[in-house]
């Protein structure tokens, strides 16, 4: 058994039972914090926590672990509920074209962009893709994430995407971190179906999805709903075909343009409407007051030099806004979510205690992970964050670009 004790803690925080497992509007202004705390681990399970003074002490100290964390904060880690975490290989040339004046867009019509991604994939082992990722995981923990959801979605063929999938299958039993798996295959269309949508939908629905439910390879399913991509009706049908093999929707949505993808996600029961770059009266007001979480990925803006999200209007309408990474090749090739911490503070005016809601609870919400993440509750198998020393909780945004991550504990 293994047994974890950190004494001292500066502030213990989104700690309590009462901590919602969604927090929306208002809400996400709330983050309680526990002063001059400690908490014990077991088995990665959260055994208990309090004040210092009601500490009981130690009875049995054989084999534990006492960490003191005098001037430091715990939280819980990070809940990355967007990534592409599975790919061959970066595209920082497509990054120098962009500088050089073209656009994303641009690049994409290109044959560049998710179709680039999908030929490196399409010629990779699986031994290989499954050793990148599990290095890049282990990158990702070093940042605080203890949780992450991956997308399929750079194979773009049937054997292409049950690889990439269970590549993420071999993950969740082996890289020592809680995943959950999306289906992607509606990414982008293959160039040879761009001018036969029909051939490459009956592909994924006839094809590709019954694999998936055969294999067990996902919890969700995903589409690219944008111009040049694919429209709110392909996605529908994409979405409801997937919905009876038991995969929920969560969805890419609103990063270029505005084509009512966010009213019919939420109609539909999406766990979580990402990206929302634009957004529209009506788009707002399908979120409003739903359970769909609106997830929000500044680091995708900043790289991609497009608008932020507006968390701010989102949380005005009480809808629950989560922040994520998009970690992936092309658009954000960075799962710092302490820099996607910070991006939420300046560019997005969210305060600190929004941002680390978005981050934490929301998160794991998006996810599908609230039983065992996104807050230190009894019972809880969240892997915490301990901070290095810091003044308070919202220097860590503040202080953009260093790592103030000490260590990832438990879970
Ligand atoms: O979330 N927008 C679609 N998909 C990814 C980018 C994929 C890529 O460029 O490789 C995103 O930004
Ligand atoms: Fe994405």
């Amino acid at each position: 058994m293994s047994k974890i004790l950190i004494k001292n803690i500066k502030g213990l925080v989104q700690c309590g039972e009462d901590i919602p497992n969604l927090k929306r509007g208002k809400e996400m202004k709330e983050l309680p914090i526990l002063e001059n705390a400690f908490l014990a681990i077991e088995d990665g399970v959260i055994v208990a926590y309090g004040k210092m003074e009601d500490w009981g002490g130690i009875t049995d100290w054989r084999d534990l672990l006492v960490i003191d964390a005098d001037g430091k904060y715990v939280l819980p880690a990070f809940c990355d509920s967007h990534t592409h975490t599975v790919f061959a290989r970066s595209r920082e040339e497509e990054f120098v074209d962009r500088i050089n004046g073209l656009s994303y867009e641009e690049i994409a019509m290109r044959g560049g962009g998710i179709l680039n991604s999908a030929k490196t994939l399409q010629e990779m082992s699986e031994d290989e893709l499954f050793e990148h990722a599990v290095q890049r995981i282990e990158l990702l923990k070093s940042y605080g994430t203890g949780a992450l959801e991956i997308k399929s979605g750079y194979g773009l063929t049937v054997d292409a995407e049950l690889k990439m999938l269970r590549v993420v299958k071999r993950l969740k039993k082996e890289a020592g971190i809680a995943i959950k798996a999306t289906f992607l295959g509606a990414h982008a269309f293959p160039s040879e179906y761009k001018e036969d949508h029909r051939g490459y939908i009956d592909m994924i629905i006839n094809e590709m999805i019954p694999k998936i439910q055969e294999e067990g390879l996902a919890e969700y399913i995903d589409v690219f709903c944008e111009r040049n991509y694919f429209s709110v009706d392909e996605m529908a049908e994409i979405l409801e075909a997937g919905a009876k093999a038991g995969l929920t929707p969560k969805v890419h949505v609103n990063q270029f343009s505005a084509l009512g993808g966010i009213r019919k996600a939420v109609e539909m029961n999406a766990l979580s409407v990402d990206h929302l770059e634009e957004l529209e009266e009506d788009d707002i007001g399908a979120l409003k007051n739903s359970d769909t979480v609106a997830t929000i990925l500044p680091s995708c803006s900043h790289f991609l030099n497009i608008p932020y999200g507006d968390a701010k209007r989102l949380m005005e309408n009480n809808v629950a806004v989560a922040l994520a990474s998009d970690f992936n090749p092309g658009s954000t090739p960075s799962g710092n979510l302490s820099f996607v911490w910070s991006l939420a503070c300046v560019k997005m005016r969210m305060t600190p205690e929004e941002a680390l809601n978005a981050l934490t609870v929301n998160g794991a919400f998006a996810m599908g992970l609230s039983d065992s993440h996104g807050s230190i509750k009894l019972g809880k198998k969240t892997p915490v964050i301990l901070t290095k020393k810091i003044p308070n909780l919202a220097y860590i945004p503040y202080s953009f670009g260093d790592q103030l991550i000490e260590q990832i504990i438990g879970g």
